[in-house]
């Protein structure tokens, strides 16, 4: 079953107590948390505050997706705040296997992440050190930016990967997804898709969901 996990970036956060509330009753998975840090992608979001406040509001298992340059620094900060999930960039100047471990050490599941333009190839040596795999399907560091449909080989390239492998790694799908982009993003295999903008934007955050999960049951 396809998990759905809205990025609270796209959420009015002059609400974010009504935004949690309304998110956790959708009927959603997860809920996926952006944290930039104005360095490794253009824009800078939030910290572990609005995790731990998230964390205090919702049972719902918390996808944090660090987008930030030095995660080693502040990887204890974010599990502390609640994280189920850490997530780190392949494109940080670091040996990415001691902070996988880390992550898994502070009890978290731990996940990788590759932008656009960045292979499968690059994280096949080091996905087993992972409990998922994040694609990214635009640029990082921005929520309502148009799905780079370009990306959808690379999905299918890791669920055969993982399939003929054996591995027991999720992917994710971030970036552009909404009720028109996601069909091909489930039929190229993936397990847990993040939408900000067509989410929040929908009016309706059940509905939402239920279409979303139609979707699936179609693939
Ligand atoms: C982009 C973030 C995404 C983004 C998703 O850097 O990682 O999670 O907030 O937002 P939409 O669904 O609007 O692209
Ligand atoms: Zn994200």
């Amino acid at each position: 079953m396809i998990k759905l996990a809205p990025s609270i970036l796209g959420a009015d956060f002059g609400h974010l107590e009504e935004e949690i509330k309304k998110t956790d009753e959708s009927g959603c998975d997860w809920i996926h948390l952006d944290i930039m840090d104005g360095h490794l992608v253009p824009n800078i979001s939030f910290g572990p505050a609005i995790i731990k406040y998230v964390r205090s509001k919702s049972d719902l298992f918390l996808d944090s997706h660090l987008m930030i340059s030095n995660p080693e620094k502040y990887l204890e900060v974010y599990a502390e705040a609640g994280s189920d999930l850490i997530v780190i960039h392949y494109e940080i100047e670091h040996d990415k296997i001691p902070l996988l471990k880390k992550i898994r050490k502070l009890g978290k599941k731990a996940g990788i992440s590759i932008n656009p333009h960045t292979p499968f190839e690059a994280v096949e040596d080091i996905i087993e050190y992972c409990d998922l795999i994040l694609i990214m399907t635009v640029h990082p560091g921005f929520a309502g930016q148009k799905f780079m449909r370009q990306v959808v080989p690379k999905i299918r390239q890791a669920r055969e990967f993982i399939d003929s492998n054996n591995l027991d790694i999720e992917i994710e799908v971030d970036g552009g997804v909404s009720l028109k982009t996601a069909q091909k993003v489930i039929d190229a295999g993936a397990d847990i898709l993040v939408a900000g903008s067509a989410f929040y934007k929908s009016g309706d955050y059940s509905e939402f969901t239920q279409k979303m999960k139609e979707l699936a049951g179609k693939s």
